[in-house]
């Protein structure tokens, strides 16, 4: 009896010890007091889940090198935005917001969900899900039980003030819309006129969640598109000389270089915030990311022909460190992990402007109070 009890501790130890691969540092004080999470299916850790539409991925193989398993990530392991919690030094996942909310919300809340976009009608005809505007919308949800939990809204915007949120915005109005046959705005808007809505209607977003009293804003650039399994494919007529879909990646990067101009605009508008922009497209590069992955261009796991998510049920690579594509359209843990620490902790000038996310947690700002980091009970 007591031998097998061992052997039974023993095998709970390792099983605990091999699943939990990251956040191994026990107990750490995080560097910041809050980290707010906007976004698609790059950020989404399960709010989907709770939603009729088929754009969700609670099933194996999602999950295989993931904790608890099938999680609703759109990835076998970590997404971008849990290696950005882990950098913060915050010592367990940030939880997803789901509906009408989660208990455990002061070191903040992801709002992520797939096929979500700046635009309302964005995704609108795959299913049901959270746009900006919706997770906007959320935030204030929990802006308001912050407040109430802290005795007052200047507690509260103290609070929030020295918070980290980042977003990840504009992958699906253009996967999701303007690439489609079955939405109009391609007829309607040429590629310049579409990022110029697009941008517009994410300053007014923005502009909302200033309000709310986010000060330190980290917002994600779009990555090449155009080098998704799923667009390659789509578009083996059309690819370039590192085989990607050119004229996506082109459209994507008309929207990044007028990100980064709503970037300076914002700053220039608001000395007591600063946003910044992460150059994903960069990030994203074969050039230095992807290096050390063997196969860039092709998914881990089984995906029928002309679709993005995994088989249910079916049996991934074996050596998923080695892909950059998990299935048709989103990373690896394993890249996952090489862009998140890239947007940490730039590795070439032009990955952050003007900051890194690493920077901004540092930055004091005119009225915020800098976050002591030995008083970070909360
Ligand atoms: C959220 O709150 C802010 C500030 O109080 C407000 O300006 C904004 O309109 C609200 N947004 C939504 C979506 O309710
Ligand atoms: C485009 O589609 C939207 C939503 O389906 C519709 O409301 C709008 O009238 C359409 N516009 C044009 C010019 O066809
Ligand atoms: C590769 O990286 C170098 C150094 O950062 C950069 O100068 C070059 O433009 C990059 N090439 C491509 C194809 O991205």
């Amino acid at each position: 009896m007591e031998s097998e009890l061992k052997a039974l501790w023993l095998l709970s130890v390792v099983l605990l010890v091999s699943n939990w691969k990251h956040w191994t540092h026990g107990k750490s004080v995080p560097q910041v007091p809050c980290y707010f999470v906007f976004g698609d299916s790059l950020f989404d850790n399960g709010n989907n889940n709770y939603l009729n539409t088929a754009a969700k991925v609670n099933y194996l193989p999602y999950g295989i090198d993931f904790d608890t398993g099938a999680s609703g990530r759109c990835s076998n392991g970590l997404n971008i935005a849990d290696t950005i919690a882990e950098q913060l030094g915050f010592d367990s996942y940030i939880t997803h917001f789901g509906i009408g909310g989660c208990t455990n919300f002061l070191d903040g809340v992801n709002y992520g969900s797939s096929g979500a976009g700046i635009l309302d009608i964005t995704g609108s005809k795959s299913g049901e899900l959270f746009t900006m505007n919706i997770q906007l919308y959320n935030h204030n949800i929990t802006v308001s039980r912050i407040a109430k939990i802290l005795g007052s809204e200047e507690d509260a915007r103290k609070h929030l003030s020295q918070c980290i949120y980042v977003s990840d915005m504009g992958h699906n109005d253009y996967l999701n819309n303007y690439f489609l046959d079955n939405y109009n705005s391609s007829q309607i808007y040429d590629p310049e006129q579409f990022s110029q809505l697009l941008i517009e209607t994410y300053e007014t977003q923005l502009e909302s969640l200033y309000r709310t009293g986010a000060r330190k804003i980290a917002l994600f650039g779009l990555i090449r598109v155009g080098c998704m399994p799923y667009n390659i494919q789509q578009n083996l007529d059309k690819l370039d000389a590192s085989s990607c879909a050119y004229e996506l990646n082109n459209d994507v990067q008309i929207f990044n270089g007028k990100l980064l101009g709503l970037v300076e605009k914002l700053n220039n508008k608001h000395s007591d915030a600063r946003f910044t922009y992460i150059n994903s497209y960069e990030i994203d590069s074969d050039n230095q990311t992807n290096k050390g992955f063997t196969y860039t261009h092709e998914s881990c796991c089984l995906v029928e022909p002309r679709t993005v998510p995994c088989t249910s049920l079916s049996v991934p690579c074996s050596n998923r460190d080695d892909y950059v594509y998990w299935d048709g359209a989103h990373f690896t843990e394993a890249k996952a992990l090489a862009f998140g620490k890239r947007a940490y902790k730039r590795q070439s000038p032009t990955d952050a402007h003007p900051y890194d996310i690493s920077e901004l947690v540092k930055l004091k700002l005119d009225d915020s109070d800098a976050y002591d980091i030995n008083h970070a009970e909360l």
